[in-house]
């Protein structure tokens, strides 16, 4: 089962896309639209609803923030019904133009992705029909992520950057230390309002953002110590009291978990010692 809800803010409109499976709402993403922008269209399985729900909209252009199957999952379809142009970050064009490869668990939870060949977008601001825009490169969670700000909003659309101000566990691809170079880029900017992709902070974001900043220096800080004493992935997860989520592990395979954050900061300082 899927479902829609409905939101609005100001001058955006945007939608959550949930996934049901027994019973159960596995997996959430929103989707936002202004000025003709639809930012992120959702997954696959919510299709025929985001579809519906810009029914009457004007829509110029689509932008994603990364390839990402639960935001990629209709933009081939979307631009094949609306006719419109989608852009992405080059890393990501690369990889929608060959198609998403998932695993199982990732067609359950969003569906296929099928190739599909957008634009390439730089990182260079350009206009919707009355806003201007800027790409922010803000890779970590995804090489090819990018938020977009609007300054004259103090709208911040961040993706996946954000999610929450603490997070417990890391996929294996995301890397913790360019998530913090990201972060101190994107708490320059002048804004107010995150539309994070999986959790909308309307009021006060660049505070949830900072916060979130701070939390991951002070977990990269905390594994550096340790790690320069010498201590093990397994003895630094003992010393700092990280709470293993065997169930997250056991059904990504390992692909979902606390250790991967410890590894990723352990690896950042394997490439970048810093004495
Ligand atoms: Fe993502």
């Amino acid at each position: 089962m899927v479902r829609i809800t409905p939101f609005g803010y100001e001058d955006v409109q945007y939608w959550r896309l949930s996934v049901y499976r027994l019973g159960k709402n596995v997996q959430t993403v929103y989707a936002y639209w202004l000025d003709g922008i639809l930012i992120d269209t959702g997954q696959r399985h919510n299709g025929g609803n985001i579809l519906h729900a810009l029914e009457g909209k004007p829509l110029d252009r689509i932008l994603l923030t990364h390839h990402h199957e639960d935001h990629s999952g209709n933009v081939g379809y979307l631009m094949k019904k609306r006719q419109v142009p989608a852009y992405i970050h080059r890393l990501g064009y690369e990889k929608l133009k060959k198609g998403l490869n998932l695993s199982p668990l990732a067609l359950m939870l969003s569906g296929e992705v099928k190739k599909v060949e957008l634009e390439i977008l730089e990182e260079t601001p350009f206009y919707s029909k009355n806003l201007q825009i800027f790409p922010v490169y803000s890779p970590g969670h995804a090489e090819d992520h990018y938020c977009y700000h609007i300054p004259e909003k103090g709208y911040l659309f961040s993706g996946d950057l954000y999610v929450a101000d603490k997070i417990k566990y890391f996929a294996d691809f995301e890397d913790l230390g360019l998530q913090i170079k990201s972060l101190e880029k994107l708490v320059q900017l002048d804004f107010d309002t995150l539309f994070c992709a999986h959790n909308p902070k309307v009021k006060q974001g660049k505070e949830r953002l900072t916060a979130k900043l701070n939390n991951f220096k002070h977990f990269y800080g905390a594994v550096e110590r340790l790690y320069h004493k010498g201590y093990t992935t397994a003895e630094i997860m003992k010393e700092l009291q990280i709470v293993e989520s065997s169930f997250y592990k056991y059904i990504t395979f390992g692909n979902f978990c606390a250790e991967n954050m410890v590894k990723s900061v352990v690896k950042d300082l394997k490439i970048n010692p810093r004495g």
